[in-house]
């Protein structure tokens, strides 16, 4: 039996693929990944995404950066369906006993309800997803939005 790549592990699109192998190669914390990753959604989107890193950039295991990795999507999805925003920005963090993804926006804002997991009871999947992935690392989400205000979407990892 053939061992399930990770793309088909994570059941994936052929682009979400394509971006997936890319974060093997390069690893989610590269520059190159991150701008990648940015340069999809801002062709998609029409919105300008930019990428940066703080600190030194260091490799994860490979499962922990590509879950990493689908959060990001997914809020930058959300940039894009909901925001109205015109900017975003993806930035990895690495401080010393800590790891972050950052994705933020200019746009509208919206009130996070104070549990997440409420949302799939009206269909709404991507934010709670986002969260149990976030905890099957032993990572928070942490969502900092108000209306009118743009949006902060941040994973933290710690160690
Ligand atoms: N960056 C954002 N800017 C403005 N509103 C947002 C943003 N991200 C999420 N929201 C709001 O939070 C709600 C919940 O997001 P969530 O990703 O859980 O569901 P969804 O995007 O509506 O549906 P799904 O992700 O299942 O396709 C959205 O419907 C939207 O109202
Ligand atoms: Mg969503």
């Amino acid at each position: 039996m053939n061992t399930p790549t990770l793309a088909e592990k994570l059941g994936t699109t052929a682009r979400t693929s394509a971006l997936l192998h890319k974060v093997q190669r390069l690893g989610l914390a590269n520059v190159a990944a991150l701008e990648w990753l940015a340069g999809d959604v801002a062709k998609y989107s029409g919105i300008d995404v930019k990428a940066g890193i703080r600190g030194t950039e260091r490799r994860l295991p490979e499962e922990v950066e590509l879950v990493l990795f689908r959060i990001a999507q997914e809020a930058l999805r959300n940039v894009w369906r909901h925001s109205a925003a015109t900017k975003a920005e993806i930035t990895a963090e690495f401080a010393e006993r800590m790891t972050r993804i950052v994705i933020s926006d200019n746009g509208r804002g919206f009130s996070p309800p104070k549990t997440l997991g409420s949302l799939p009871r009206d269909g709404k999947l991507g934010l709670a997803g986002m969260q149990e992935r976030a905890q099957l690392l032993g990572a928070s989400l942490i969502i900092r939005s108000e209306q009118g205000k743009g949006s902060v979407v941040t994973v933290e990892l710690p160690g």
